[in-house]
């Protein structure tokens, strides 16, 4: 007991000098300082070696000075210490990838995800391990610069990012009940504020579009199954056969991620169903997700604006591909939603 009480009374006061410590070396990393800082922070783990903080800052200023090898031990040490530590998760998620071991890359990922599943971080990791490539965004602006469309509808336009990627002199329509756009609109976009349920009702996108069809469209609006399928069938009424639908988040990371309730983060809910659904009924579609970080891009083509299929035959389709669960997708999953490579150059034979 008087021991005990020894060690508390001995660890409370160095707790301070420890703060003070690893504020310095924090401070020193900050400014590249990598060497002092990691000097640093040895003196102080030669003193306790069982700082967590201490190993994890290390870590970090060893895998910025280019000493990866060496920062893994410090996180290996740390996750000894504090398994479930998701920052450590993350670092030793990284680090094995970047050393080329993606099966240990993925099993710390999914250990971080676990703990911490809101972890922009890990989901932008556990993306890249599991698909890797250029960013969607980067590719649906190559995309859009090769096709070079005249119109583009965007479903789902949140900040603007995507839909300022349309260029002019492509007429370029965004739907979205809560924009929020973070810069003003050029002079070749229109943003419509209501759902796209309330602008296929209401309006005639035909004539928004000066009476031309939709070359491309991006579905990236609500990311449950229903919504895109209507969001769909009913850009697809506006198509030509040679237009292109662009269907965002339809290649799920896991079944976290792929859940049918709203989340602000780390969301691609389940479109994939939509996938599997015009497999099934709609064979005449060109289909392929091609495997864009972060949870994939389809792009399907060989359209037929006349098909009424989905829309009459609309609950039922509903029903049947709600019931559809996840495990599914448990085996080949890139075979049954066709993975296509995150590759440009073949992506670019896919445009025709
Ligand atoms: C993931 S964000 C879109 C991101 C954007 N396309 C980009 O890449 O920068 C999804 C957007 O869909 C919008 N949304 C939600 N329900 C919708 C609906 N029923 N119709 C159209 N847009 C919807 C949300 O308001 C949100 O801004």
């Amino acid at each position: 007991m008087l021991l005990r009480l020894l060690k508390d009374l001995i660890s409370s006061r160095k707790a301070p000098v420890e703060r003070d410590i690893l504020r310095r070396a924090s401070e020193l990393r900050n400014q590249s300082l990598h060497d002092e800082a990691i000097e640093m922070l040895t003196s102080l783990l030669e003193q306790n070696s069982d700082c967590v903080p201490a190993l994890m800052l290390r870590g970090v200023a060893k895998r910025e000075a280019g000493r990866l090898r060496e920062a893994m031990a410090d996180f290996a040490r740390a996750e000894d210490l504090d398994p479930d530590d998701p920052h450590c998760l993350c670092e030793l998620a990284a680090g094995w990838y970047a050393l080329g071991n993606h099966r240990l890359a993925l099993e710390y990922c999914e250990r971080g995800r676990r703990i911490a599943p809101d972890s922009t971080m890990l989901f932008a990791l556990l993306a890249q391990i599991k698909l890797g490539g250029e960013f969607y965004m980067e590719v649906l602006a190559r995309i859009l610069d090769q096709v070079k469309p005249r119109t583009y509808v965007e479903i789902g336009v949140f900040r603007g990012d995507s839909l300022r990627l349309a260029k002019p002199p492509t007429l370029a329509i965004g739907i979205d009940p809560e924009p929020q756009l973070t810069a003003p609109l050029a002079e070749n976009h229109k943003v419509f504020a209501e759902t796209s349920d309330a602008f296929f009702a209401g309006r005639d996108l035909r004539a928004e579009l000066g009476g031309r069809p939709v070359d491309v469209a991006f579905i990236d609006g609500m990311h449950n199954f229903e919504f895109a399928l209507r969001d769909f069938a009913n850009l697809e009424r506006h198509c030509a056969r040679d237009s292109i639908i662009l269907i965002h988040d339809c290649y799920p990371l896991d079944q976290e991620s792929a859940g049918r309730a709203p989340r602000i983060v780390n969301w691609s809910g389940d479109i994939w169903r939509l996938i599997v659904l015009l497999k099934k009924y709609r064979p005449d579609l060109s289909i392929n997700i091609i495997g864009t970080p972060p949870t994939g891009l389809g792009l399907v083509r060989n359209l037929d604006p006349n098909s009424h299929f989905l829309l009459e035959h609309y609950e039922r389709l509903c029903e049947e591909f709600l019931a559809l669960d996840y495990s599914y997708l448990d085996e080949d999953m890139p075979g049954k939603l066709n993975l296509f490579p995150n590759e440009w150059e073949k992506i670019r034979m896919l445009l025709g």
